[in-house]
């Protein structure tokens, strides 16, 4: 028999009849994310699982699955899966770097000027009737061309962000793991310790994948080293940032604003407080969304788990111990 995939949301056709071509495919085609006891059973049976960011694939799934070989996931965090114990039972899993940089950083350059020149605010006080007179200083906000930004996580994204900043005149400062001399010469960045990037930044953008290492690692004393006028733009993952923390430095003036693409939560509730604030732009972890970056994604993770399966191999793996 044809190995068994199942496949956890609806992903294009084109990507789906690809896998068709070397397995016995099942698409979870339910507009939701695959409820819990679906998703274990599945599992159960499946050599393969193509998964979305919104499963959690932990070590009781894993544990439960006795004929899981490969999971291959249509983003490029892999915070949801235990990588542990998947490697440990020797199963391959594999993500999707690279086809997404582009598009999330032109989300994450969106995002930051949204914030920073107000357009969604202003665009809501358009459309509930609040424009009867126009002022000198209506909706003023923090200038982009020729600001300070700091990126913190300097991988392909980062990289991409920092390019385009460089069409804005920015001085551009980073902070990463492994400094990246190419990228500190092509791009005119310049290495900063986290806390001297705080001090010095006009925005900061938070891009590092979440580790033990950058769980809360925007917390109370970080957003008190920042500027009063700083501008805090998260696309990472939702649990980088202390959000009581944020939600103290908003209401009392610590920093200027927050545009958030990522929560603790997610999909974020809507009585949540950060919610609340007018100097918040909220948007639904949509960094990589562009049509055609998802559809990229999507055979992208095809072909990682076609590869994984079949050649036991693929350029995406992320646990690459699992092959010794
Ligand atoms: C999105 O957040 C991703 O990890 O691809
Ligand atoms: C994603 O591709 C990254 O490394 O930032």
């Amino acid at each position: 028999a044809k190995p068994y995939v199942f496949v956890t949301r609806k992903i294009s056709e084109e990507s789906v009849e690809l896998l068709k071509n070397s397995f016995e495919v099942k698409v979870w085609e339910e507009d939701r994310v695959v409820p819990r006891e679906i998703l274990l059973e599945e599992a159960k049976k499946a050599d393969g699982l193509l998964i979305m960011l919104t499963d959690k694939i932990d070590s009781e799934l894993i544990n439960q699955a006795e004929n899981l070989k490969a999971i291959s996931t249509m983003a490029v965090g892999y915070d949801n899966i235990d990588l542990q114990s998947a490697t440990e039972k020797g199963i391959i899993v594999t993500n999707t770097p690279g086809v997404l940089s582009e598009a999330t950083a032109d989300l994450t350059f969106g995002l930051l000027m949204t914030t920073a020149r107000r357009i969604s605010e202003a665009n809501r006080y358009v459309l509930e009737g609040k424009w009867t007179k126009w002022s000198p200083m209506l909706m003023a906000g923090q200038d982009i061309y020729g600001a300070t930004i700091g990126i913190i996580g300097m991988g392909r994204i980062g990289e991409a962000v920092a390019k385009r900043a460089t069409g804005f005149d920015m001085k551009i400062l980073y902070h990463n793991r492994n400094r990246r001399p190419e990228v500190e010469k092509k791009l005119n960045a310049e290495y900063r310790s986290l806390d001297e990037l705080l001090k010095e930044s006009d925005f900061i953008v938070l891009l590092t994948p979440l580790t033990p290492e950058t769980t809360n690692l925007i917390g109370k004393r970080e957003f008190e080293l920042m500027k009063s006028s700083a501008v805090f733009i998260n696309v990472s993952r939702g649990a980088t940032v202390d959000e009581e923390a944020l939600y103290d430095a908003l209401i009392n003036k610590k920093i200027w604003a927050a545009g958030l693409d990522v929560f603790r939560q997610e999909p974020v509730p809507i009585d949540h407080p950060l919610l609340q604030l007018e100097n918040v732009v909220a948007i639904p972890h949509i960094g990589s969304a562009s049509i055609k970056t998802r559809k990229n994604m999507a055979i992208m993770a095809v072909n990682n788990l076609i590869d994984a399966l079949i050649k036991k191999e693929s350029p995406n793996i992320v646990n690459i111990e699992v092959l010794e």
